[in-house]
């Protein structure tokens, strides 16, 4: 690709999103920013430090002595890796609840805007053609339905020797798109212009070439 082309990539938990996004920007050849891996270092960081959220003095202090950076796509914590650390139940929990605090999404936005500046890009999340990009050359929302969702987690989870309930997976991932849907700000949404994708009865595989066909098109609007 010769021109700028940011592409972002939103929708719910468990739509396949970082793992479409991490291959389509190996394939393009450019830089891959998880946003939610953001997030969850934030979580990991109030974890660690016991601040708590609705402190706006401790949280402020705490957002102001913390660096969150990405070096070759793996998320950094004050420097150090914190990839190994941020995809336990507990930091997804507290993920899920502290993104809906205005400072943290703030300072998060900012830091995403400036890694989105004056060079191609695959970012995913929720807010990501709707609020960080708005102006993004290509937006997706890739979506699949809950149970498929909690059918894939399910499989995930049975691969690490754990017994499951698909049933409870698919109650939790209806909640958890309930609160991303409904907080008051950024809340998970399609953008107007954004190409809506429905991973359901796909392959990853089919999902890359459909996404990089979309890419294709927008790239030589
Ligand atoms: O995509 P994920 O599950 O790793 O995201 C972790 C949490 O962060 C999730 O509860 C939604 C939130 N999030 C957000 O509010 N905005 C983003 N751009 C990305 C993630």
């Amino acid at each position: 690709m010769n021109n700028i082309v940011r592409i972002a990539i939103d929708g719910p938990a468990g739509a396949g999103k970082s793992t479409i996004a991490k291959i389509v920007a190996k394939d393009l050849g450019i830089d891959y920013i998880d946003t939610g891996a953001m997030y969850r270092a934030i979580a990991l960081k109030l974890i660690r430090t016991g601040t708590d959220y609705n402190d706006g003095a401790a949280l402020a202090a705490m957002l102001d002595a913390t660096e969150v950076d990405f070096s070759d796509g793996h998320v950094l914590l004050d420097g150090e890796p914190a990839e190994g650390f941020i995809r336990t139940p507990e930091v997804s929990e507290m993920a899920s609840a502290s993104s809906a605090v205005l400072a943290i999404r703030e300072k998060l936005v900012a830091l995403q805007r400036a890694m989105g500046q004056r060079k191609s890009i695959v970012m995913d999340g929720r807010d990501i053609g709707t609020n960080v990009l708005k102006d993004a050359e290509c937006k997706i929302y890739l979506d699949a339905s809950p149970r498929v969702r909690a059918q894939r987690r399910a499989l995930e989870l049975q691969q690490k020797g754990m017994q499951v309930s698909i049933d409870q997976i698919e109650e939790e991932i209806r909640a958890r798109d309930y609160r991303d849907m409904h907080r008051e700000h950024n809340p998970l949404a399609k953008a107007d212009d954004a190409v809506f994708v429905d991973s359901s009865d796909m392959t990853i595989e089919q999902v890359v070439e459909t996404l990089k066909a979309i890419i294709r098109e927008k790239a030589n609007e």
